[in-house]
């Protein structure tokens, strides 16, 4: 390739081949990976003006970065979008470029390697094909429902007009990322090829200009203006089984924007520029912002230390330790699991097999190369070889320190020990090494393979640098690390306790459990503190409860006493608050009960008011991360931007004044945390 003439651009590169393809290159400066920000955009604009005094043959667009293609949008830039006048000229801005792109005379291609998401995706959209390479770490998609909002780079238009309504509807509304190869099979790019083709197939795309297939017959009908509204009405349903419009607006919008304007894509395109400069202003819109970047702050944890274990050994192969296990061989990890009880070990193996098939599908390679790394390990040979143990027994101090008495003299000296203890002072575990502190805290939250968030507990004793590996190896298995001081229940389950033990006092009052969650959902939670506690089994929650009110001078409802002793455990017993008929309770949706808001705001506040005890304490670092912690391991309403943030957004002062509006109702486990007033 020769003729550079990008001497002025700071973003784009620009140069000829012999065949007079102009090669666009985007490599923006100061960033280790390429985003569409206000300054990319305003110089694609320049570059694509000055394109049009070359007359090329064709233009590709492709990236300089290692890391990928385009990660997306410039994500801080809408953080300072806070009314209409804002955001439209802003989206405007993005219309006008990603038209200009779309309406150049020569064949456009965009050349995808590695990640290419959001207004990336969009760009390639506006180009006439999109090669891609055909290896793991490609990944195409729309995510921006993930924030808030949806596609508004012209890519809801232009993605329905490649590939259907369906699969394109489909990809916007899941937010999800998908290979090459699925995305050449939707019609979504129209290429994916071995890296080593990549080029030659954007040269000859260029130059051969083909026709660009189009979607198939079933999508161009589903696409007509009768059949749009059922299909619409469908996937309405389909959306409101997971999200409220009133909590998420943007899924309703781009279901909305396709019913309307499905057959006019000019007018389509400038009504998708409305729609989400009004989803950008949203507090739902600001408030997933937040959480994105409370995930990148949990993500940047764990950098300061280079720690990739070569062996990972797990002591305890049940509910827990069985997943943990799987888990970290789906991560790539050599893992051996240990069990006391050779029958379970035999169910772990088992449950691991499923779990790899349900991953991987009918890629029997890549279940066989999974199932390959785990390693069932009856007398806990692993133990010399591993660089981290993780221990999941028993919920006993006596029988873990026992264990580890028996384990420390074969460990390798740098080896660290990670319990998964949910309620044990690290402190009480310690005592029994000779190197206390080797030990840290590992706490999953369960379903593991579900639940992002692991608490990363600093014992007393436990060295920086343990914590540091810990941190770096929960990163190394894509799970969210949170640093957290060693101290009773840690953070989620100090905070979600009181919320749940207020939830059974109002059953024990006589509110129907039915009006008890549905009072949580309605204010975000995934799901209601009733089921949850069912779910989680009423043994486990008197036992963690149990430890907690002592520590916590947290009164226990009798009515979870009497529900454990009666053996009406919840899920796994086929009784609790609720009936369970094949794994599902069966709930009156009728409940009568006429004070709702009373019961949220009862439950609500409860785990605001322990929230800010957290802070104060210092429990974890900072605000943010207890609303990081808060939001990942509990599911607390994302669109809320985590406790700490609410309080703040809903007024630190009008809800001082109902907390004591409860206490005078309810008693003094409504007093406000004196952190309250510093907020
Ligand atoms: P579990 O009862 O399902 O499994 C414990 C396993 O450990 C059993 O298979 C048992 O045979 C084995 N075991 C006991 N002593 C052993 C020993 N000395 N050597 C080898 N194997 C031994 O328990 P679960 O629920 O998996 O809990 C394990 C740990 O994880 C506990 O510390 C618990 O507090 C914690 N945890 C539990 C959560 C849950 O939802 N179940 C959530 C988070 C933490």
């Amino acid at each position: 390739m020769n003729s550079d003439i990008s001497a002025n651009h700071s973003h784009w590169k620009l140069n000829f081949d012999d065949h007079n393809i102009a090669w666009l290159h985007l490599d923006m400066a100061d960033s280790t990976v390429n985003l569409l920000s206000g300054a990319v955009l305003e110089e694609l604009r320049s570059v694509l003006d000055e394109l049009e005094n070359y007359s090329p043959q064709g233009v590709v667009i492709l990236s300089d970065k290692q890391a990928g293609f385009i990660f997306g949008a410039d994500i801080k830039e809408f953080l300072e979008l806070d009314d209409i006048t804002q955001s439209q000229p802003f989206l405007d801005r993005g219309h006008e470029i990603m038209d200009k792109l779309a309406a150049m005379t020569c064949p456009t291609v965009s050349m995808v390697k590695g990640m290419c998401l959001g207004g990336g995706m969009e760009l390639s959209l506006a180009c006439d094909y999109i090669v891609a390479t055909d290896d793991a770490s490609t990944r195409l998609g729309l995510p921006e429902i993930k924030l808030g909002i949806h596609p508004g780079y012209g890519g809801t238009a232009r993605s329905i007009q490649r590939c259907g309504p369906l699969p394109a509807m489909d990809i916007m509304l899941s937010g999800r990322a998908i290979p090459a190869r699925t995305a050449k099979k939707i019609g979504l790019i129209d290429d994916c090829v071995p890296e080593r083709q990549l080029q030659p197939a954007a040269i000859s795309y260029v130059l051969e200009a083909p026709k660009r297939k189009r979607p198939p017959f079933v999508q161009r009908l589903l696409n007509n203006r009768l059949l749009r509204p059922l299909v619409a009405t469908q996937m309405r349903k389909q959306v409101a089984r997971k999200a409220r419009p009133e909590h998420y607006p943007a899924p309703y919008n781009l279901i909305d924007l396709w019913q309307k304007y499905a057959d006019d894509p000019k007018r389509m395109l400038k009504e998708e520029a409305i729609s989400v400069a009004t989803l950008a202003t949203t507090e739902t819109a600001h408030n997933l912002v937040r959480v994105f970047f409370l995930q990148e702050q949990l993500k940047s944890q764990g950098k300061q230390v280079e720690f990739k274990p070569s062996h990972v050994h797990v002591i305890g192969g049940g509910i827990m330790g069985g997943d943990i296990a799987s888990w970290c061989a789906i991560q790539g990890y050599r893992v051996t699991v240990e069990d006391q009880d050779p029958g379970r070990l035999a169910q772990t193996m088992k449950r691991a097999q499923a779990a790899f098939k349900k991953k991987y599908k009918r890629d029997r390679r890549a279940i066989i190369a999974t199932g390959d790394r785990l390693i069932p390990d009856i007398k806990g040979h692993g133990v010399r070889r591993a660089d981290i143990i993780i221990e999941a027994i028993f919920e006993n101090a006596d029988v873990k320190r026992e264990l580890y008495q028996s384990i420390e003299p074969r460990m390798k000296a740098d080896a660290i020990l990670a319990t998964n203890t949910s309620s044990i002072r690290l402190e009480d575990l310690s005592s029994s090494l000779h190197t206390p502190g080797r030990l840290v805290g590992l706490h999953f939250f369960n379903p593991v393979a579900k639940m992002p968030l692991v608490e990363i507990i600093r014992g007393n004793e436990t060295d920086e640098d343990v914590v540091q590996k810990a941190l770096a190896f929960g990163r190394s298995i894509a799970k969210l690390p949170l640093p957290v001081k060693s101290s009773p229940g840690f953070l989620v389950n100090r905070i979600l306790m009181p919320y749940l033990l207020e939830a059974v006092t109002m059953v024990g009052e006589g509110v129907p459990p039915e009006v008890v969650d549905k009072a949580a959902t309605d204010f975000g939670m995934p799901m209601g503190p009733i089921e949850l506690a069912d779910t989680v089994g009423l043994d486990i929650c008197k036992s963690v409860a149990e430890i907690l009110s002592e520590a916590l001078d947290m009164p226990l409802p009798d009515k979870l006493s009497v529900m454990a002793d009666a053996n009406k455990l919840g899920k796994k017993s086929g009784q609790g608050f609720y009936q369970y008929r094949n794994g599902k309770a069966v709930k009156n949706k009728d409940a009568p009960y006429a004070d709702v808001q009373t019961v949220q705001d009862r439950l609500v506040m409860r785990l605001l008011n322990e929230s800010t005890a957290c802070l104060r304490e210092n429990i974890v670092a900072s605000d943010d991360l207890v609303d990081a912690g808060v939001i990942f391991g509990t599911g607390f309403a994302p669109f809320r931007g985590g406790p700490i943030h609410y309080i703040r957004d809903a007024g630190t002062q009008k809800l001082a004044e109902r907390m004591d509006e409860l206490k005078q109702a309810y008693g003094d486990r409504f007093k406000s945390d004196t952190a309250w007033a510093g907020l």
